[in-house]
């Protein structure tokens, strides 16, 4: 277990009044007694969108801005959650192999996920938990805005569940130098005198991916594996395609000095974006099944990495409806809201993933090298790429990206999540930052009649128990 100044190191302070309302609520809520405080933080890429799903390379970071869990285990598998905010009702479910899904849009689907996915994993029922969600601002993630705010939820039940279900469970890693997987559990289950199971965080990650397609998304490991293993002023490189063994590659690396990541949020959240994201998964999974015929073997587009783009080009028709695909007998596999009319980019989204891998890679160079000019232009050209060839910008996301660039002293923008909306990150030196955000935000309010809310990143850890105290 690690305290809030590891965690939030400067911001620590602000903390105190945060965790004591949300033990107060915990207690008014299930009663005094010990209360368990686990927290899962969201995450900005720096670069590498839509590449997880393809087994490519992302560099995203974890927040210090975070979703909490204050819980309490209980003797039965039943898991109670309620949320500190209104809008989102008790959930009360059995935490076993098959639960049943509430309809689409219900937020304890997240936690219901999370708690199948567990559950399968160990093959029997949970031992469940009565738990309180404390996600609201300024401290939790933003909702809906591209930050990951539902992963952090899954990983925060994933997290508590796992607390009693394995042993110790994971802990917020304070880092050590030279600790390089800071959040490994493998504490004894001291429940029983068999061996104990042990989780260890890439684990419990790629579990937690996997529970969040039971939500709808087909999403890709990012978001999981920086909620699990963030490190403090780091960012994360993550090789998302695994290993034999089902490991994963990930190196830290540290971010630039005297710039700041600015988060900048549209105020644009695009709700049940689903249908959208996984067309950019069909037109993805098309991509390597018509590249098979001449590279066979290939399972995704990351597998075809290292063939010169004009080559894999030649084989990729610019778009193909999925009925023509079903028709030359290639199915793309379970993905709500593809249905044979879907008319697939496939070329256009194939090349924004080759080229984005190869500026991934170039920014970990950048960053290592400490060149924050080319940092910065990688971030532009990733932007132009999701923009035109991945098509998931919008008009408000173009403004914030244009007017911050005209400010003296930014090295470089984009869009930062899934797309349709959300944030834009961008790399501004430390003297830019009062320009950059009263030019944004004046430029933006003038040009889409909206306000955009700015933070600066702070590299937080990834997910575990912060404090064990009393309600
Ligand atoms: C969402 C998904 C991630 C990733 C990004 C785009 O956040 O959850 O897995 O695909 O979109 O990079």
């Amino acid at each position: 277990m690690s305290t809030p100044q590891d965690v939030y190191g400067d911001g620590a302070a602000e903390q105190t009044a945060r965790y004591d309302a949300a033990r107060r609520a915990f207690g008014e809520i299930y009663g005094r007694g010990k209360v368990y405080c686990f927290r899962a933080p969201g995450r900005v890429n720096l670069i590498g969108e839509h590449t997880d799903y393809n087994h490519g390379f992302v560099l995203p970071v974890a927040l210090d801005k975070d979703t909490l869990l204050l819980a309490r285990p209980r003797a039965d598998a039943l898991v109670r959650l309620c949320n500190v905010e209104p809008d989102y009702p008790p959930v009360t479910f059995a935490a076993g192999p098959a639960i049943p899904s509430a309809p689409p849009g219900d937020w304890g689907n997240y936690a219901r996920g999370a708690a199948q996915r567990l559950a399968q994993h160990f093959g029997r029922e949970l031992r469940g938990l009565d738990g309180l969600v404390v996600g609201s601002p300024p401290y939790g993630v933003p909702r809906g805005a591209g930050l990951s705010s539902s992963s952090a939820l899954t990983v925060a039940v994933a997290v508590a569940l796992a607390h009693w279900n394995v042993g110790a469970g994971l802990s917020a890693s304070a880092d050590k130098p030279g600790d390089t997987d800071a959040n490994h559990a493998r504490m004894a289950d001291l429940s029983d005198a068999k061996p104990a199971p042990t989780l260890d965080g890439m684990t419990l990650a790629q579990l937690c991916s996997e529970a969040e397609w039971y939500v709808g998304t087909r999403g890709g490991v990012m978001d999981h594996f920086i909620a699990v293993l963030g490190r403090r002023d780091h960012a994360l490189f993550l090789d998302c395609r695994p290993d034999a063994a089902g490991r994963y590659r990930t190196e830290y690396v540290p971010l630039p000095a005297g710039y700041r990541i600015l988060v900048v949020d549209s105020g644009v959240h695009h709700r049940n974006v689903s249908g959208a994201y996984n067309q950019r998964v069909a037109a993805c999974r098309a991509g390597v099944a018509l590249l098979r015929a001449r590279y066979a073997g290939i399972t995704h587009l990351r597998d075809a990495q290292d063939v010169p783009w004009a080559e894999l080009a030649a084989e990729l028709p610019e778009e193909i409806a999925v009925a023509a695909l079903l028709a030359r007998g290639i199915e793309l596999g379970d993905l709500p809201g593809v249905n044979p009319d879907t008319v697939l980019q496939v070329r256009a989204r194939c090349r924004h993933v080759w080229t984005e891998n190869r500026r991934v890679i170039e920014a970990v160079a950048a960053l290592r090298a400490g060149d924050t000019a080319a940092l910065g232009r990688l971030l532009d050209a990733a932007h132009a790429s999701v923009r035109d060839d991945y098509e998931v910008s919008c008009p408000e996301i173009e403004c914030l990206v244009r007017t911050g660039r005209e400010v003296d002293g930014v090295a470089g923008t984009r869009l930062t999540g899934a797309g349709w909306g959300g944030c834009i990150v961008a790399l501004v030196r430390n003297d830019a930052v009062p320009t950059f955000e009263a030019h944004v935000a004046g430029r933006y309010r003038a040009e889409t009649g909206r306000n955009a809310s700015f933070f600066a990143c702070r590299a937080g850890p990834g997910a575990g128990l912060v404090s064990v105290s009393r309600a």
